[in-house]
């Protein structure tokens, strides 16, 4: 009897080959589900991060609300308050100039025995002479501090990203280039300045907004490569599809992913008290969100960040 007859081994052989089939098929079926199985895993971190984008661009939209009426509340009492200190100014001085008369006074032969050391009494018990010193100068650590205050309160107000502002149509290039002048003595000389601009159309916007968050961008950009060898900013304008896009990047500390999450939310920093005020970033937020935009940030922590602002290219009606 032949091989090829031999029907254990004819079983054996088409049982070998189903069996090889149905392993390739079992294969490839799992390949499918594992590739299946990886697109549904980027969807749902797709979905989630989309979720979460949401989410933060609510909670901001809610904080701006909030931010902009405490501003608008204090801003009332902030304003009567400073004209009171001015007029307290005023009289302190006139107090003042009434106790040097007094002194002056006290010194004369024409005065009595008694209403002199009634006076001196006075000045001393009341340490009269040591107030008219140190007033002065609390009066202007006051006056400062309210100043300081009023300039927080106008910080909120242009976070609130339902302030109504005058737009003009221009090119942002121009405010771009007189915001780099601007900082022209602060970045040279500590920092490499790479300028990469392409032509923008003109869009309408408010001008001096944008301007600020120009300054606010490239001013953390320079404080964020402090520390960094070689510290280089590039700075790069392009036109897609009816968006403006400006990037600026630097090669600075970077930031952690739990920065990243925090980094719009008011007074938020990682600053020393002297150096962030940490409403930058929440005041480009407002900003850009009154215009239509969006800021997208990139960076790994000790690699350098990249924030590019995204603007729909508005033209006025003729
Ligand atoms: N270019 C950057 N590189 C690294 N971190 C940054 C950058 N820009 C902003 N940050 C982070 O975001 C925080 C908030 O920024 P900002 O709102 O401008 O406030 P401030 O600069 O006063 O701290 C900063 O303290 C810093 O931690
Ligand atoms: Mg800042």
């Amino acid at each position: 009897m032949s091989d090829n007859v031999n029907p254990y081994k004819q079983a054996h052989t088409r049982e070998k080959a189903a069996r090889l089939k149905a392993e390739q098929l079992l294969e490839d079926k799992s390949r499918k589900l594992f590739q299946q199985k990886i697109k549904l895993e980027e969807s749902y971190i797709k979905l989630r991060q989309q979720e979460s984008a949401m989410l933060q661009n609510e909670q901001l939209a809610t904080l701006g609300t909030l931010s902009a009426g405490i501003a608008h509340e204090i801003n009332n009492p902030l304003a009567f308050v400073l004209s009171n200190m001015e007029s307290l100014n005023n009289y302190t001085k006139s107090f003042q100039k009434l106790l040097l008369l007094t002194q002056e006074l006290i010194q004369t032969e024409g005065i009595k025995e008694t209403e002199k050391s009634l006076l001196t009494d006075l000045i001393e018990q009341e340490d009269l002479a040591f107030i008219n010193e140190d007033v002065d100068e609390l009066l202007k650590d006051t006056s400062d501090g309210l100043h300081r205050v009023r300039k927080i309160i106008n910080n909120l107000r242009s976070f609130s990203p339902t302030q109504n502002t005058d737009k003009v149509e221009t090119n942002l290039l121009k405010g771009l280039k007189s915001t780099l002048k601007l900082l022209d003595s602060e970045l040279k000389g500590s920092v490499d300045l790479q300028l990469s601009l392409l032509p923008l159309p003109n869009t309408l916007c408010n001008p001096n907004e944008l301007n600020q968050v120009f300054l606010n961008l490239i001013l953390n950009a320079k404080q964020a490569t402090e520390d960094t060898k070689e510290a280089t900013i590039k700075i790069s304008s392009h036109y897609q599809n009816d968006t403006i896009f400006i990037r600026i990047q630097d090669n600075g500390c970077g930031m952690t992913d739990e920065v990243k999450k925090q980094i719009f939310i008011p007074f938020f920093t990682t600053k020393p008290m002297d150096k962030g005020t940490g409403m930058g970033m929440a005041i480009a937020y407002g900003i850009i969100a009154n215009h239509q935009g969006k800021i997208i940030i990139e960076s790994i922590e000790g690699s350098g960040a990249t924030f590019e602002i995204q603007l729909p290219v508005i033209q006025t009606k003729l």
